[in-house]
Order: C-alpha cells, then structure tokens, then sequence
C-alpha cells in the first residue's frame, strides 16, 4: 500500500514535521520525520479492537520536551558512556554529558530531535541524516540512514546503515516502549529474553563490566513470565534500576527471535528480532505521569522498551566496541512483528 503523508505541525524553530503512515495487512504504523518517531502503532486484539501499542504524543512540541525519547531513533550512541569520555585511536574524545556526568542516548541534540530526510522508496520509507565531524563530540561526519518497512505478516523492520569519513563508534537502536494494551500497566505482560546472561549496572546504571548469569535471578526470562512476577524483588540490581528492569541482556545467539512480549489481555504477540547482540529491558520505571496521545495517561511501568543495541559496556572495551572505518558499511536490522493468538 502507498505510504499516506499528512502534516505534523512544525518545530519550534520552524521546520516542518510530517507523518508517514505505513499500512499493510491488520497493521498501521506512523512515522515521524522528526525523530524517525514511532508516533503509532496500531494492530487489532483477539476481538478485533484496534489497539495502538506504543507510547507517543500528539504534537512535535511534546516530542521536543523530551522526556523519556518516545518511540526515537537513538544516535549516535545508545546508552550511557561514563563520564562523556571514550578513548579512539590512540586519544580521548569528550562527548555531551546531557546526564551528568554521563551521556545518554547521543548527547545535547541526539538523532531523536532532528527532522531527518525522508523518501518513499514504494512501500518504503527511508529516512536519512547526516551528523557533521564533532557532533556532540563525537568523530567523523557520519550518514546515516533508517528505512522502516512494514509486511504484509504484520512485521515492521528497521534497517540501519551508516558510512563515515573518520574512524568513529556507532550504536544505533528505537526506543519504542510498547503496551500490547493500550493502556495500565505492563506488569501482566508475558516476556520471553533469549538470554543467558545480563550487564550488572552500578547506581549510575553504568555497566561494571561483569556479566551475571540470569539463572535464579529476577533477570531470568529464558522462559516466558510475567514481566511483574519478580519486578520487586529485593535485589540489587532492580534497586538500580529504580525497582525495576534497566539492563542490557546478552542475547545468547540461538536461532530463533530475541524476545517475545505477549498479553493475555489482548491476545497480542510482538516477537523481536535482531542482528544485534544486546537488549535493554527498561520497564519504564522513570517515566513520570503524564498525558499521551488524546489524553492517555502514562508513567511508570505504563510501556515497556526492547532496545537492540551493541552492549553499552563496549564502548570502554575495544574487543566488543563497534567501530565505523571509512570505506565500511555499517548495516543493523532489527524485525519488530505483531500477531494475534
Ligand atoms: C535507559 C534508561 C533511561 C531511559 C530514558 C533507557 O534506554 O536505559 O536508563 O532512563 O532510556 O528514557
């Protein structure tokens, strides 16, 4: 089906916003300029009621706010980087602690909060950007692009590819927070994690370095359970994570999908896939009341994200770390498909 364009207000500085509605089979998905914003996602429930599953606002200026990046695009790094600092190629690069004294999903202005290119390519939209040499303090000028395709199975891909002109790192991911519901609460979500192993954090939900085995930890979702069975358990780790998940789990590499998020309520099934080696669990246990798209409520552990991303830990650990040399081509694909029971 044709990609249907509508208007989405402007930025404050002005540059228009527009939305991109992708449409196949059962499912709809909207797409933001500004962002690469997953503004809707729409897939009908067991009786057929249209459920819109993601988290998102009515209007740019909400988006601009910016608490808590809603459905975004994430760039150039994902997760936190300790002390805005990495070392690269024999030196130090000091990038935007917008968390201080920490960076955070990109910096000041990450790839969240810029209106990017947008073309239709048939069915698909690709979106584009290009990061200048220094931006937010990291190397290299830096072209990226997403393209979102929709199947008619009902399955949304993000392909991501990037190119740079200098040595430099790059973690991308979306940051989506799903209620198969449409509202409440996720903790009588089912969730599945194909991990055997997760990244334990310190206070500052900086990873330490060490991987933990999931086995006899609330951290276990090798089998499908309750997202609120063990969320408040006395446990060190969910303590970090304000009583609640905030982790990258390392996805063990079976066949098979990454993670699986169903609810008995609706009936319906996301199944995550992913070329990527981690995902973070967050149970949006910081994000603060407030009102969504046509007044919704939403807060805390009102969504819940699946970010694919390298492993935060990597980028102090050049073993682990992706880096972009000029003349690579970076390609991640992540696979997000709705069904219904
Ligand atoms: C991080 C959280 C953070 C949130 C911001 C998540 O990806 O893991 O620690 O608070 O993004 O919305």
């Amino acid at each position: 089906m044709p990609i249907e364009t509508a208007p989405f207000g402007r930025t404050k500085g002005g540059q228009p916003v527009t939305r991109y509605r992708l449409q196949n089979g059962a499912v709809a998905v909207d797409v933001l300029d500004y962002g690469g914003t997953i503004q809707s996602l729409v897939a009908p429930a067991r009786d057929g009621r249209p459920v819109d599953v993601v988290l998102g606002y009515d209007t740019v200026a909400e988006y601009e706010a910016n608490d808590g990046y809603l459905g975004a695009l994430i760039g150039r790094w994902a997760n936190r980087i300790p002390f805005g600092a990495f070392q690269l190629g024999g030196r130090e690069y000091k990038v935007t602690p917008n968390t201080p004294p920490h960076l955070l999903h990109g910096g000041e202005k990450g790839f969240n909060a810029y209106v990017w290119q947008a073309r239709q390519e048939g069915d698909r939209l690709v979106l584009s950007h290009v990061s200048p040499d220094g931006d937010e303090g990291f190397p290299g000028t830096l072209k990226v692009q997403v393209a979102y395709d929709l199947t008619p199975e009902g399955e949304l891909t993000l392909t991501y590819d990037a190119e740079t002109d200098k040595e430099t790192v790059l973690n991308l991911t979306n940051h989506a927070y799903f209620n198969l519901n449409g509202g409440g609460d996720i903790l009588g979500h089912e969730l599945m994690i194909k991990a055997d192993a997760f990244d334990e954090v310190d206070g500052d939900l900086i990873p330490t370095g060490r991987a933990l085995p999931v086995a006899n930890t609330p951290f276990d979702f090798t089998a499908a359970k309750a997202v609120g069975r063990d969320i408040e358990a006395r446990d060190g780790q969910l303590a970090h994570g304000s009583q609640g998940y905030d982790h990258n789990f390392i996805l063990a590499g079976r066949p098979g999908p990454a993670a699986v998020l169903h609810s008995p309520q609706t009936g319906l099934t996301l199944t995550v896939t992913t070329t990527l080696p981690g995902l973070q669990l967050y149970t949006g246990n910081m994000l603060g009341e407030r009102a969504g798209k046509g007044g919704s409520r939403m807060g805390r552990r009102g969504a819940l994200c699946l970010e694919t991303q390298f492993f935060p830990k990597s980028i102090s650990d050049p073993a682990l770390r992706p880096v972009l040399k000029p003349g690579q081509k970076f390609r991640q694909v992540t696979g997000y498909k709705f069904t219904v029971e």
